[in-house]
């Protein structure tokens, strides 16, 4: 059965407080919100802008494979974008959510504490991951005229662990916004994603991808230090060097010892020259 025909009890809408021009699909659980909100897709059923929320998730999904835990509590909020003809280059989008999570999460840290971003798209607080970003597309092809990305639609996945972290099996420390020291609740956090998402993609349109690559650099967390990127997924190949900037493009640059500098456009990035152990390495949150 696909994602779209489960049977769903519908938690209370959060329609009054959602931006206008959202399309709100509420659920109580399902298996994983991106999966509804590509499935919507596919049977036509999703403009863009359609957001899909759950209270649970039973098979949550995170980048490069891993399983993101989702318990009640917590934030599991898919958007579908329906690509634009003004927008940029699409490699650009991860930058961009980034830059929209950190905005709906600022007001709801604590000042004294520290909210970053770790290229590509997770948040941190203190260095601990807060929030994640799995962005999946339909129909993705690249126009080898213009040398650019498009897609039918695209789904921005965004956890948030508002009053639940993972603590085993982890290759990144975790936390929540409550143990962070704040009393938000998960259906605020909804609502200014919602808002800040469609802020940013403005703000894209509107002054292009350097608006984004500056705010995006203001907050990135351990610029001009030393950090390793794994480039598999087993950690067993990484590079390190020095996280030298964002190419045009949202591209990591990485400076490494010989003084030549890579651009990375996948990889996960730890702070510090040392390669994480693998075999701690179950699950990412
Ligand atoms: C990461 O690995 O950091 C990305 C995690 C993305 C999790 C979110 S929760 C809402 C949406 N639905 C999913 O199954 N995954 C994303």
């Amino acid at each position: 059965m696909d994602e779209s025909s489960l049977p769903t009890v519908h938690p209370p809408s959060l329609a009054g407080a959602l931006p206008t021009g959202v399309t709100e699909i509420a659920l109580e659980e399902t298996a994983s919100t991106n999966a509804h909100a590509l499935e919507l897709v596919k049977s036509g059923a999703a403009p863009h802008l359609t957001l899909v929320w759950a209270r649970r998730q039973t098979k949550g999904r995170g980048r490069g494979g891993r399983v993101w835990q989702s318990p009640e509590g917590n934030v599991f909020f898919s958007m579908v974008l329906r690509p634009q003809a003004d927008w940029g280059d699409l490699n650009q989008l991860p930058l961009v959510t980034a830059v929209a999570t950190h905005a709906a999460l600022r007001p709801h840290v604590p000042a004294s504490r520290a909210l970053t971003l770790k290229w590509p798209n997770d948040v941190l607080i203190d260095g601990a991951k807060v929030s994640g970003t799995l962005i999946e597309s339909h129909r993705l092809t690249r126009r080898t005229d213009a040398d650019r990305w498009s897609a039918q639609a695209l789904v921005v996945g965004i956890g948030v662990n508002i009053a639940h972290y993972p603590t085993e099996g982890l290759i990144y420390p975790a936390t929540s916004l409550h143990a962070a020291g704040s009393a938000v609740e998960r259906d605020q956090v909804i609502c200014d994603l919602a808002q800040a998402l469609m802020d940013t993609l403005e703000l894209w349109r509107d002054r292009g991808f350097a608006a984004i690559r500056t705010a995006y650099l203001d907050r990135a967390h351990g610029l001009g230090q030393s950090i390793t990127v794994r480039t598999s997924l087993n950690l067993e190949e990484s590079l390190s060097g020095v996280f030298e900037g964002l190419a045009e493009d949202g591209a990591l640059l990485l400076r490494l010892d010989d003084g030549t500098v890579r651009r990375l456009i996948v990889g996960d990035v730890f702070f510090g020259a040392a390669t994480p152990n693998p075999a701690n390495a179950k699950e990412m949150p």
